[in-house]
C-alpha cells in the first residue's frame, strides 16, 4: 500500500524527521523563509496531512485546495491563530498543537523582558557597542524596580499561571484578568482576580497571556495605555496583534508608560522601518520565547508524533478540536 504523503513546511529536529519518513512520503520545506502562499497550495495539494507553523495560513481554501483525503493538520506551537479551526473541525480534520512543552521556556522569557526592557537592558548594551560606556552615573539608566511591585496578567493560561508563580522570588502582589476567573489556581498561588481596567490601573508590570485571534484583536489600544501607570512595563510574549503598535509607539515616545518589551509584533517580522524600532524603551525580540531547546525539541517530537497519528487514523497526543473524534463515534 503506498504511503500517506504529508508535507512539513519547515526544519524540524532531524530525528523527528525520519521518524514522519517511515510512516510517510514526506516532502520538507527546507528555505528559512515560509513557503509563499503559491507553494503552500501546490506542495500540500493531495496530501493526507501537513506539519505546519504559525507562518502559514491553514484556511478553508487551504483544506478545499489540499483535498478530502486530508486527515490531520499538526501544529509546531501552541498558539493556532494561523488556523482556521471551525473549518477544520466541520472538516473532521483534527488540528494538533504543542501545548505544556513550551510554557517553562515562554514564562522564563517573559521573566527576561521584564527585567531587560524596565532595566533598559538593550539600549545600555546598544551604548556600549556604539563605544558610549563613559564612566558610571548614579544617574544614568534609571528604571522601575521589579522587587516588591505589583504584576498585572492577563490571560491566566498555563503561560500566565508560571509567570505568577516566578513572582514570589520578586516578593511581588500578583492581580490578573481572564474571561474565566482561575479559583482553582487561586488556591496554588496567591493571586488576586480583578476586572480588566484594575489589573491595567494597578499593574507596575504589566505581562500578556491570551490567545491571539479576534477577540483580543488591539486588545490594548490607546484607551487601555492611557489607563496604565506611566511607571509601567508592558510585556507581550502572546500575539502581535493584542497590542495596537501604532498607540503602542505614541504611549511609549509620550510617557504614557515607561518601557515594553516584546517577544511579538504586528506584523512580524517587524519591518525595519516601523516607528516602534526607533524608541530606546522598546526592547524588541523576534519571537523567541519558545527558543529553548529542550522546548524546541519537544514541539518537534509532538507535532511529528501528532502527524503520524493523524494520517494512521490514530487520535492525536494533543488536539484542539476533539469534537472532531465525538462526530466520528
Ligand atoms: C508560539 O508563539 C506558539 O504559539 O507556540
Amino acid at each position: 500500500m503506498a504511503k500517506p504523503r504529508v508535507f512539513v513546511t519547515r526544519q524540524i529536529f532531524p530525528e523527528e524527521f525520519k521518524r514522519i519518513q517511515e510512516v510517510a512520503d514526506a516532502e520538507l520545506w527546507t528555505d528559512e523563509l515560509p513557503p509563499s502562499r503559491d507553494i503552500l497550495l501546490k506542495k500540500s495539494n493531495g496530501v493526507d496531512g501537513i506539519l505546519c507553523l504559525l507562518t502559514d495560513k491553514i484556511d478553508a481554501e487551504f483544506m478545499d485546495n489540499a483535498g478530502p483525503q486530508l486527515k490531520v493538520i499538526s501544529q509546531i506551537a501552541v498558539g493556532f491563530d494561523n488556523i482556521d479551526i471551525a473549518e477544520a473541525t466541520k472538516r473532521g480534520i483534527p488540528v494538533g498543537n504543542t501545548p505544556d512543552v513550551l510554557t517553562h521556556a515562554t514564562a522564563d522569557a517573559t521573566w527576561a523582558l521584564m527585567l531587560a526592557a524596565s532595566r533598559r537592558f538593550g539600549e545600555s548594551e546598544r551604548a556600549i557597542r556604539a563605544g558610549r560606556w563613559r564612566t558610571w552615573h548614579p544617574l544614568h539608566y534609571l528604571g522601575p524596580e521589579l522587587y516588591g511591585s505589583t504584576l498585572g496578567i492577563i490571560g491566566m493560561g498555563r503561560i500566565g499561571f508560571e509567570v505568577a508563580k516566578r513572582s514570589a522570588g520578586f516578593n511581588m502582589k500578583v492581580i490578573y484578568y481572564d474571561t474565566n476567573r482561575r479559583e482553582d489556581l487561586e488556591k496554588q498561588f496567591k493571586m488576586t482576580y480583578a476586572d480588566m481596567d484594575t489589573v491595567l490601573k494597578e499593574a507596575d508590570f504589566l505581562s500578556l497571556h491570551t490567545w491571539g485571534g479576534k477577540s483580543t484583536y488591539h486588545l490594548i489600544d490607546e484607551k487601555a495605555l492611557t489607563k496604565m501607570k506611566k511607571t509601567a512595563v508592558l510585556v507581550n510574549a502572546a500575539r502581535g496583534p493584542v497590542v495596537d503598535p501604532k498607540a503602542l509607539y505614541n504611549a511609549l515616545k509620550n510617557g504614557v508608560i515607561n518601557s515594553a518589551g516584546l517577544d511579538v509584533t504586528e506584523p512580524e517580522p517587524i519591518p525595519m522601518s516601523d516607528p516602534l524600532l526607533t524608541l530606546d524603551n522598546c526592547l524588541i525580540v523576534p519571537h523567541i520565547a519558545s527558543a529553548t531547546t529542550k522546548a524546541r525539541k519537544e514541539m518537534s517530537r509532538i507535532s511529528a508524533q501528532n502527524l503520524i497519528n493523524g494520517v494512521k487514523g490514530e487520535k492525536l497526543l494533543t488536539c484542539v478540536n476533539p469534537d472532531v473524534y465525538k462526530a466520528k463515534k
